[in-house]
């Protein structure tokens, strides 16, 4: 029988994605070089194709009311900004104002600033603030890749925000490889796992986990019968 998985090393598989599997703008390209100045948590950013990615996803929606959790230097709202409507508005939530100053430079440079709205706080209480401000089921597009132990209740704030046919995006869902390794029970992994295996029970949505970098599940939320 013939074996239809693959059988690549991923570190060539990776060298060969970065040669031509998509193509950054400069500006993303400088802002990937001056986050790498911050050492070992340059690593929080998104790859480049799941960037184009994302942006694609955004423009063939044409959404304009979406939520980023989880900022760091700028790049994934970058992406999500440029492939929204040019009415569109993102809500950027992160704690750090350190790492936000950098993303506020590339969304200025970017002219992208005017439709990002930077909301420093925890974000589940903007979360909770969204809802009490009756805002549920208005949201067309989440991206979810801030702290993993609130993975679960950012999933399930995002869901009640969002429309019927609108996108949870969220990041990390492979997590190395961690979340098959049986005895890794750290609580990242098991927050993460968890989450994978909540929202492959989850009727409210269709979902597909996409093995692009650390992996990313993208769900859309289903009519109510
Ligand atoms: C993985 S990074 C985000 C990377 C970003 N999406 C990008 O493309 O570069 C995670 C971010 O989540 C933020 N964060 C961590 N805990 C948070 C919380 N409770 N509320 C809001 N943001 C948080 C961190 O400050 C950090 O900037």
């Amino acid at each position: 029988m013939k074996n239809k998985y693959l059988q690549v090393d991923p570190i060539k598989l990776r060298t060969y994605i970065d040669d031509i599997g998509y193509k950054e703008s400069l500006i993303l390209k400088e802002l990937r070089e001056e986050t790498s100045n911050l050492g070992d948590l340059a690593i929080m950013q998104i790859g480049a194709a799941q960037g184009v990615l994302i942006e694609m996803l955004c423009s063939v929606g044409n959404f304009k009311n979406c939520i980023e959790i989880g900022v760091f230097t700028g790049y994934s709202s970058i992406c999500i900004a440029e492939g929204m409507s040019n009415d569109g508005k993102l809500y950027a939530l992160d704690t750090s104002i350190e790492y936000t100053e950098i993303a506020k430079k590339y969304w200025k440079k970017a002219n992208l600033d005017k439709k990002i709205e930077l909301i420093i706080n925890d974000a589940n209480s903007t979360l909770d603030k969204f809802l009490d401000d009756g805002l549920t089921d208005t949201f067309d597009f989440v991206f979810i890749d801030a702290d993993k132990k609130n993975y679960l209740d950012y999933y399930e704030k995002s869901l009640k925000l969002l429309r019927t046919g609108g996108l949870i995006l969220i990041d990390n869902t492979i997590w190395k490889g961690k979340v098959i390794d049986k005895d890794d029970n750290t609580s990242s992994t098991k927050s993460i796992r968890s989450l994978n295996e909540f929202v492959a029970s989850d009727d409210r949505v269709k979902h597909s986990l996409i093995a692009i970098y650390d992996g990313m599940t993208l769900c859309m939320k289903k009519s109510k019968k």
